[in-house]
């Protein structure tokens, strides 16, 4: 076990991202409760607010310190008005700035339905569905496809005549992440939910695009390295109808990074909506976990919105620090974490406003933090 602190570079940035992250930090407190000096948590500036009052999206030694830090940890980002002269969202330096300088490859979002939970999908099908059918991951590709940083405007006369986006795909872009998906559908023991079966489904728009075809014969390519894992495909737009129809089958899906962008928002109304969906930016030195419902502008200063997210992006940092330093005892840590949380969502006595409650943030957190006190470590 290692022994040394491990540092975590704490992001709250814009509208609620405060909010839920102060709920995060008492989560990793009282986890490290009765043992001193298991990590050093600090917060750094920067975001869309950030930029309006300075004029810069983050400070340089933050940026550097969260190249030094073990782990990030980032709220959200984003703010009405919050707009780079080029007309980029400001705070972007620290989502698609930081996946591209710290080459976050791959965006790992688990979607896993908890029993309590009501999934999103509107009314008559509310709480049909338990955790036995919705529990699958999604891999996004995370720097490159239409996010390269490759557009530009032409303007002549001040007019905009033409306007570019560049689609790319690279083979070593396409590998990475598909071995990566590869290697997580080894990991999960159980399976899909339909059948127990290690699938790993390949989502794209090869029938028409070049690149997807590319990435899809990466995908086949690889697969004999990880024999005993099934080779599933699907268009993305069917994927869009079978998700909802049968997420049963789906164990660990792949995706190119604009389709991923969009099948993840959709697969969080099966796990009870954005406030229960994380994600881990990963690349080889670097990893930045987040809950992805955004800023939330409208809920900011309220203390309503759902903290969940970020209780599962901790616990995916935990994990990931476990396997990259070898430390059991964070592994234990994060079980004890899922652990609180499934309890309390089973309970039903955390529901925030999503979900039909009338339970604070902070109010969600004392009862996370109740539940891990309860737990031994
Ligand atoms: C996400 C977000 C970002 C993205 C935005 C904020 C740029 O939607 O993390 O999914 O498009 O990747
Ligand atoms: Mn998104």
């Amino acid at each position: 076990m290692r022994t040394a602190a491990y540092e975590i570079a704490l992001f709250p940035g814009d509208g609620t991202g405060p909010e839920v992250l102060r709920e995060g930090r008492r989560v990793l407190d009282a986890l490290a409760e009765g043992e001193r000096g298991r990590w050093n948590l600090t917060d750094y500036l920067g975001g869309g607010q950030y930029y309006q009052t300075t004029g810069r999206e983050v400070d340089p030694e933050s940026l550097e310190a969260a190249r030094r830090a073990d782990a990030i940890l980032l709220g959200a980002v984003g703010w009405p008005g919050a707009t780079l002269p080029n007309g980029d969202l400001a705070g972007g330096a620290l989502v698609l700035g930081l996946r591209q300088s710290f080459d976050l490859f791959a965006n790992v979002r688990p979607c896993k339905l908890y029993e309590g939970v009501r999934h999103r999908i509107s009314g008559a099908f509310q709480q049909v569905w338990t955790p036995k059918n919705v529990d699958l991951v999604i891999v996004r590709e995370n720097t490159e496809d239409l996010y390269a940083p490759l557009r530009g405007r032409l303007k002549r006369a001040d007019e905009t005549e033409l306007t570019v986006d560049t689609r790319i795909i690279t083979r070593k872009g396409a590998e990475r992440v598909i071995r990566h998906a590869y290697e997580l559908a080894q990991h999960r023991p159980q399976g899909a939910p339909e059948d127990g079966v290690k699938r790993l489904t390949c989502v794209d728009k090869s029938n028409v695009m070049e690149g997807c075809r590319f990435f899809r014969e990466t995908f086949d390519r690889l697969g004999p390295e990880y024999p005993e894992i099934e080779r599933d495909y699907a268009y993305v737009d069917a994927f869009t109808q079978w998700l909802i129809r049968n997420p049963e089958h789906y164990d660990v899906v792949v995706s190119t990074n604009l389709m991923g962008d969009i099948i993840t928002d959709l697969a969080s109304v099966l796990q009870g909506g954005m406030g229960f969906a994380a994600g881990g930016n990963l690349g080889v030195d670097h990893g930045m976990f987040e809950p992805v419902h955004g800023s939330s502008p409208k809920h900011a200063g309220r203390n309503v919105v759902n903290p969940f997210a970020t209780f599962f992006a901790v616990e995916m940092m935990l994990r990931w620090l476990s396997e990259r330093h070898h430390d059991d005892s964070l592994t234990r840590q994060a079980d004890r974490l899922e652990r609180s949380i499934a309890g309390v969502l089973r309970a039903r006595s955390a529901q925030t406003y999503d979900q039909g409650g009338t339970v604070s943030t902070s109010g969600a957190g004392d009862r996370i933090v109740e539940a891990i006190r309860g737990l031994a470590a």
